[in-house]
């Protein structure tokens, strides 16, 4: 099939890579031209794995090519997906100014019937609007269609070619069959309904995965305090197939760039119909606290933060992905500098993104992780990057002013703690928590 997709961030370039991948004919626009140019040269503008290779052999074979030109790529395509960016306005809604500027831009170069589909994440009752959008400028026929997308950064072609299920949301048979038809190679777990509910899977499904996570945020406090393992019950929990033991990891809560906008989004639209999201509410406070659990256990062990010089491993909002965006390291070291501390922070690939969100005299930015922590009053771990869980704590150890360690994410085992000097804290597990080298029974 012939395919175009508009924009070319995470979600559209990944999805237009994926179509050629599965032998369609794709053209990706964007109204970057610096950006097209990078992707016509074969390089890539985000670090996620196995996506450059992808891209560059799909270009080679002639199915994959970019442009900055959108009115002929919509008049080369029989599909067309909307793949621009949905960014939180300060109320917390959906702001569509750009999905709205496509729809304008579709309708005035529409020569011929279209099947137009939003992979943006858009609140319920968008679909309706771009077809009242296109309908107002142009006679052709088409129709349109939701069809959310639910990749992760750092598993995004996996996640693409290998989906759990594809929503196809849409009110036209002959829209139904030609997505059933794209969509089939990827999965059997076609769920087809109608474009609201589609709009509101895709809501539903990021604000539950957010509750799992404060869930089990909120449930690590209370082993804290109880002298419970938090990584012990999560798993006793997830055996239950009804509670599954995916995004059941406690930490420091979550970031990116879905969650936060989406959790709001929704609470949002809720308002909107004048209903009260109670419970989603109380995920999006319960992450915020969650992030200060770090500053909580660097109060507790070492006193004042002020003129105290913290090492900090781990910018991005989690491991394989240079994206800082709401990462809890930019509150977390917002907080330290705020509290007089000096902060030598070390990220393998974000330390360029993290400093557009954050850059003062307060932080020096190291290039690797022993760097980081020589001479540091405390380590505070922030993502969970796997070189982080090789390093030798002994070493780490002696190179540290103290050997205080607050291990956001529970990189560390039992054993390798129980051998090393720390003093260490973690998230929800007490039974691990040593201070002055021996262990702390809590209770
Ligand atoms: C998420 C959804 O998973 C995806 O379906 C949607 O399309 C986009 O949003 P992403 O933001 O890329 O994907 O990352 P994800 O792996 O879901 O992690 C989100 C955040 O939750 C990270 O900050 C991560 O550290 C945190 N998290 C995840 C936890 O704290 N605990 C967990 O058990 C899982």
């Amino acid at each position: 099939m012939n395919i175009t997709v508009i924009g070319t961030g995470y979600v559209g370039l990944v999805s237009g890579v994926c179509f050629s991948e599965i032998g369609n004919q794709v053209i990706c626009v964007d109204n970057n031209e610096s950006k097209v140019e990078m992707l016509n040269e074969g390089a890539v503008p985000i670090y996620e794995p196995g996506l450059k290779e992808l891209m560059v052999s799909n270009m080679q074979a002639g199915k994959l090519s970019f442009t900055s030109n959108i009115g002929e790529a919509i008049q080369q395509s029989d599909i067309i997906f909307i793949a621009v960016g949905t960014p939180s306005l300060p109320n917390g809604e959906a702001n569509l100014s750009y999905v709205e500027q496509v729809a304008i831009e579709i309708g005035t170069h529409l020569e011929s019937y279209k099947i137009i589909v939003t992979k943006s994440t858009v609140p319920v009752g968008t679909n309706d609007r771009i077809r009242d959008l296109i309908r107002s400028i142009s006679q052709q026929p088409f129709d349109v269609a939701s069809v959310p997308e639910f990749l992760r950064e750092g598993s995004a072609i996996k996640d693409t070619l290998n989906p759990d299920r594809i929503v196809i949301g849409t009110s036209s048979d002959r829209a139904i069959q030609t997505l059933k038809k794209l969509h089939r190679p990827l999965t059997n777990n076609l769920v087809i309904t109608d474009i609201r509910s589609a709009e509101m899977i895709k809501y539903a499904s990021n604000a539950f995965l957010a509750t799992k996570i404060s869930f089990i945020n909120e449930i690590s406090n209370i082993c804290e305090k109880v002298g419970a393992d938090v990584t012990r019950v999560a798993e006793g929990m997830g055996y239950d197939k009804r509670i599954g033991s995916a995004f059941l990891k406690a930490g420091i809560g979550y970031g990116g760039s879905c969650f936060p906008k989406d959790t709001q989004a929704l609470i949002q639209i809720a308002g909107m119909v004048d209903y009260d999201f109670r419970l989603l509410k109380s995920v999006v406070e319960v992450n915020q606290d969650q992030r200060m659990q770090v500053i909580h256990k660097l109060q507790e062990a070492l006193g004042s933060l002020a003129g105290k010089t913290i090492a900090v491993w781990g910018l991005a909002f989690k491991p394989d992905t240079d994206d800082v965006r709401d990462a809890p390291a930019i509150d977390i070291i917002q907080h330290l500098i705020d509290a007089g501390a000096y902060v030598k922070a070390y990220d393998p690939i974000a330390t360029d993104n993290f400093r557009k969100e954050l850059d003062t005299a307060s932080i020096s930015w190291q290039d690797t992780p022993i760097h980081a922590a020589q001479g540091a009053d405390a380590l505070c771990v922030l993502t969970e990057w796997k070189e982080f869980a090789q390093v030798d704590l002994q070493v780490l150890a002696k190179m540290m002013k103290e050997p205080v360690m607050i291990d956001g994410r529970n990189v560390y085992s039992a054993e390798q703690i129980q051998t090393s000097a720390f003093q260490y804290y973690s998230i929800g597990r007490p039974g691990l928590m040593k201070l002055e080298g021996k262990a702390q029974a809590i209770i």
